[in-house]
């Protein structure tokens, strides 16, 4: 596995692996890796010749420096798991290699960036949307591989590589889960036995609201009774639940027949913030 820290160096091994007819796939990551990232990592593997890892945890998408603070960060461990997967090449660039000076380029996008985590997490996706042009840039990935976990998130990219034709690929990987139905998350780390048992409410609730929806029940009395089962719940606090229409992610009272949806989440369990959804499909 070749490891690089600097852009000039992974940019020129790259330059020759392409010169040799080399597809690129290019796994974006934050570290502290876990089952999800992996599933990306085979998809890269299985789709192009050369997959490469970026390791980069970005601090100019985190809106809270607690929450930068507590990011789990165990790179020893990631870069073992990385080479058991037999990844072609990391990236792992130090915080001055890819902001050497405060970054004034922002990005603004529009109407998706005013709801669910755009709106509770502001600047979240300018940053996201720096870190990952820069990491195209470099990179040049003919494919890139995101979670369906972060649902605004790709959706956000798909639109970043299509608004500013970026020559590349953008794959949704569905989102790996636990038994207990908890999507995998880096935070989870920081969860503890009873706290990740909570969690698994977060898929519960999608679960129920999908299952009600399908039935023909009314959106919004679905989501009251699901938000007050949350409420009455002591170890969670839930921030949203809402449905929304899949390609411009905006926030509906009804689903619109015809259109993809999905039904997205966000709770504070142990003080710690979590997110899944759901995509659902008229049967
Ligand atoms: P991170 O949270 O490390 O996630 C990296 C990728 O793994 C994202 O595309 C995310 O959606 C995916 N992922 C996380 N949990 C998953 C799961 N349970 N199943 C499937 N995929 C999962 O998302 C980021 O980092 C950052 O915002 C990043 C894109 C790297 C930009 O900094």
């Amino acid at each position: 596995m070749e490891k690089f820290e600097t852009i000039p160096a992974v940019r020129s091994y790259l330059k020759r692996e392409r010169s040799r007819g080399k597809s690129i796939g290019l796994v974006p990551t934050m570290g502290a890796l876990h089952r999800g990232h992996m599933e990306l990592i085979r998809r890269s593997k299985e789709h192009t010749d050369l997959t490469a890892v970026s390791l980069f945890v970005n601090p100019i998408q985190f809106n809270s420096p607690e929450d930068l603070e507590n990011y789990p960060r165990d790179l020893h461990r990631d870069l073992t798991l990385l080479s058991q997967e037999a990844v072609d090449l990391v990236f792992i660039p130090n915080e001055t290699e890819m902001y050497p000076e405060a970054v004034i380029t922002e990005f603004d996008f529009g109407p998706m960036e005013q709801v669910l985590e755009g709106q509770f997490r502001p600047g979240h996706f300018n940053g996201v949307g720096i870190v990952v042009s820069k990491l195209f840039h470099i990179i040049q990935p003919d494919m890139a591989f995101f979670g369906q976990k972060d649902l605004q998130q790709v959706t956000l990219i798909r639109r970043l590589v299509r608004d500013l034709s970026f020559p590349t690929t953008v794959v949704t990987v569905p989102t790996v889960r636990e038994t207990n139905g908890l999507a995998l998350s880096s935070r989870n780390l920081r969860l503890s036995e009873q706290g990740r048992d909570t969690a698994s409410l977060l898929h519960q609730t999608l679960l129920f609201c999908q299952a009600e929806l399908m039935k023909g029940g009314d959106w919004l009395f679905i989501k009251s009774q699901a938000m007050d089962r949350l409420l009455r719940t002591a170890s969670i606090e839930p921030e949203y639940l809402e449905l929304v229409e899949l390609n411009r992610f905006s926030v509906m009272s009804s689903p619109v027949s015809g259109l993809p949806h999905a039904l997205c989440i966000a709770a504070f369990v142990e003080n710690i913030r979590l997110i899944d959804n759901i995509v659902i499909s008229e049967e």
